[in-house]
């Protein structure tokens, strides 16, 4: 499998108070395949979201090397580094943030413009919708749509400016099970239909087997990948 992202060793640290360092992510060298699911998985504390944040470009590693496809990410400017972000990342997360004086049509709108898409807004809007089975719901406000139908149009924000990669942290954890599969099952059609990357963190050891890849987290190391 080809990859989107690799890291080497990376590590996180956080200073804790005492004038100490903690050290949340302890040498992670691993690869995100391009075009499939991966799970990141471990308990509460483990370094998911940490782990994530980085892959993402929202925060750099305290040491160690990531690349973006063929670029290092740890070498590049802030500036740069946020470009990237914004044009080819996307992000899920538990708690739906949709805004709530927009209905379902305009908050996927307002991320096109948001990226500066040069796609046309209203097809490439509907289309969206229409990926995560929601044409029907366009004119709907969030307080009108259940928490799977409103984790739907997140994911449709998220992919509107067509990223390359979409980084979900805990989306399903907020829906009964049922209602988490159908997004898992959105994620898995848009690796498979649209091409994109996903990685998504999960408490749900329901969902381990979807994942094309998923490695496990304790305590800031990987002690598992398959
Ligand atoms: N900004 C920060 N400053 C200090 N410590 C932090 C910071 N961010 C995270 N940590 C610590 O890093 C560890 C890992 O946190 P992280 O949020 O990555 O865990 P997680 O696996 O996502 O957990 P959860 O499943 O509860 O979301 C925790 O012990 C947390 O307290
Ligand atoms: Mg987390």
């Amino acid at each position: 499998m080809a990859s989107l992202i690799r890291t080497e060793n990376i590590t996180r640290s956080f200073p804790s108070g005492d004038g100490q360092e903690i050290q949340v992510l302890k040498g992670l060298t691993l690869d995100i395949p391009a075009g499939k699911l991966t799970l990141l998985k471990g308990r509460s504390g483990s370094g998911k979201t940490t782990l994530m944040n980085i892959l993402g470009a929202l925060d750099p590693p305290t040491s160690g090397r990531i690349w973006f496809g063929e670029e290092e990410l740890t070498a590049m400017s802030e500036e740069a580094r946020g470009k990237l972000r914004r044009r080819r990342i996307g992000f899920v997360f538990q708690s739906v943030a949709l805004i709530p004086m927009m209905n379902a049509y305009e908050n996927v709108e307002f991320a096109l413009r948001l990226a500066g898409s040069r796609e046309n807004w209203r097809e490439r809007t509907m289309e969206c919708l229409k990926i995560v089975g929601l044409s029907q719901r366009a004119d709907h406000m969030p307080q009108e749509m259940s928490g799977g139908e409103q984790q739907r149009v997140a994911i449709a924000r998220a992919i509107a400016h067509k990223p390359d990669v979409i980084f979900a942290d805990e989306p399903t954890a907020e829906l009964d099970t049922h209602t988490g599969l159908q997004v898992v099952r959105i994620f898995k059609e848009l690796c498979s239909n649209e091409g994109i990357t996903i990685v998504m963190t999960t408490h749900d050891t329901g969902l381990m087997d979807i994942g094309d890849r998923v490695y496990e987290l304790e305590d800031g190391a990987i002690i598992h990948a398959e």
